[in-house]
């Protein structure tokens, strides 16, 4: 069992002196098996990292999606480095701003143009300011997560606090203006007729329907298609936030993955591998309009992500990733399926080859299955976000831990519970109380 006493220690403190211990919710090792699960990496390489007690870990999150190649890929590390040695940011524009954007007005069906951000929730804003101001609408239409900004967070000043079904239960909307209630409003995932209502209920008024195109769940054949449909009869924008989805499902995002052009798509995560990057891409005369928007930042035009952006989406062309991983993943899938039967409707696996969660019925549950992984060598929340760097041999590791863990679940739902097999602390939810 690998000893994790540096990363407590280390947690302890963090905990007195850095709100929440880390910046990212994601990161909080509440949501892992707290006491068996690593908290503080020191160094990572390809598919690995390695912890401050000097454990080595084969990853299935990747820096929550954001390393796609792998972590230290050589062909994006050797453009930074490139770049490091010229400077990373200058008072005039880098060059190789516009060869990160030839490039993207390339392989994104709607991007005419771009703009870059280091964010996703950053980039997201931008889109629906875009929106908004073109439109001259300030409500939005939206379906799953897109950030911590007031715009989205403004959702939950309804009374029935709609991210609880989007992003996570309990956030409530503490800090966000109460002028802003009714100006983002949820609809239900491949569920056209609560779009439709939603659109239908305040006619003329919505700026833009923002959406994830694929999560957790799929799209039901024509769902996306439909929403285009309904967002133009209605004088409303499509932005898709492929902040996940992009370059993961298609070199091109989901939108060319599942053939619906958005007006607007958002980029983040895995575009640069790890570098902070984000883009907003979309029509022409939407992108040309927003050059007239106050919407500007210092690192906006930061040469090193900009290099390791360009570097990366070359890699992802001349591999071929999004099928590389798309294959692994559904032999992944399969194989998880069948090692999970035993366990029923307690263990199910979801979602797109590439991303897929698995999920148990209960936090006890999970939390077993995350100790019982991370006691093997291989760290998980549950998801496993492949990369190019998990090869076959990797992808065994995985499913060969899985297989145990998988055993310590059943035995648990054999004898009633999960005592004397647990000794992390239970998955917390970071929520458990309305703050406003
Ligand atoms: C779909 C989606 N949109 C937006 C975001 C926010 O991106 P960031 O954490 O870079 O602000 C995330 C983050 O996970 C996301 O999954």
């Amino acid at each position: 069992m690998p000893d994790i006493s540096n990363s407590l220690a280390l947690w302890a403190e963090a905990q007195r002196l850095i709100p929440g211990g880390c910046q990212l919710l994601s990161r909080r090792p509440q949501l892992f098996a707290l006491g068996e699960s690593p908290i503080f990496a020191s160094r990572a390489e390809g598919p690995w990292f390695w912890d401050v007690d000097g454990n080595r870990y084969l990853d299935t999150t990747m820096a929550v999606g954001a390393v796609l190649l792998g972590y230290l890929d050589p062909a994006v590390e050797s453009a930074v480095d490139e770049q490091r040695r010229a400077g990373t940011i200058f008072s005039v524009i880098p060059p190789v701003e516009v060869d990160l954007a030839r490039t993207l007005t390339r392989i994104i069906p709607c991007a005419d143009m771009v703009r870059f951000g280091k964010s996703g929730g950053e980039a997201n804003a931008v889109a629906v300011r875009i929106a908004r101001a073109f439109t001259r609408r300030d409500r939005i239409a939206f379906c799953g997560y897109h950030g911590w900004h007031d715009w989205y967070m403004a959702a939950n000043l309804n009374p029935d606090s709609p991210l609880d079904s989007h992003l996570l239960p309990d956030i409530g909307a503490p800090g966000i203006p109460q002028a802003l209630r009714g100006t983002a409003l949820p609809f239900t995932y491949n569920d056209i007729d609560s779009l439709a209502s939603l659109l239908a209920a305040h006619p003329g008024e919505f700026a833009a329907i923002i959406m994830e195109a694929s999560r957790t769940w799929l799209p039901n054949e024509g769902f996306l298609s439909s929403v285009q449909d309904l967002a133009h009869r209605h004088g409303a924008l499509l932005i898709f936030d492929e902040v996940v989805t992009g370059f993961r499902l298609a070199l091109g995002g989901a939108q060319q993955h599942y053939g619906v052009t958005p007006d607007l798509a958002t980029f983040g995560k895995a575009i640069a591998n790890g570098y902070p990057l984000t883009a907003i891409a979309g029509r022409r005369d939407l992108m040309e309009f927003s050059s007239g928007l106050f919407v500007s930042s210092t690192f906006w035009d930061d040469a090193a992500s900009l290099a390791a952006g360009a570097a990366t989406i070359a890699r992802m062309e001349e591999t071929g990733l999004a099928e590389v991983i798309a294959a692994r993943g559904r032999r992944y899938i399969a194989e998880w399926r069948r090692l999970a039967q035993p366990l029923g409707e307690h263990a199910r696996i979801t979602g797109h080859p590439s991303c897929a969660a698995a999920s148990f019925s209960s936090r006890e549950l999970a939390t077993l299955y995350i100790q019982e992984m991370a006691r093997r060598g291989v760290f998980t929340g549950g998801g496993f976000n492949i990369s190019l760097a998990h090869g076959d041999p990797e992808i065994a590791v995985v499913l060969a831990a899985a297989e145990a863990a998988l055993h310590a679940v059943q035995r648990a739902i054999a004898q009633g519970s999960t005592q004397g097999l647990l000794s992390a602390a239970v998955q917390k939810p970071l929520f458990s109380r309305r703050l406003a």
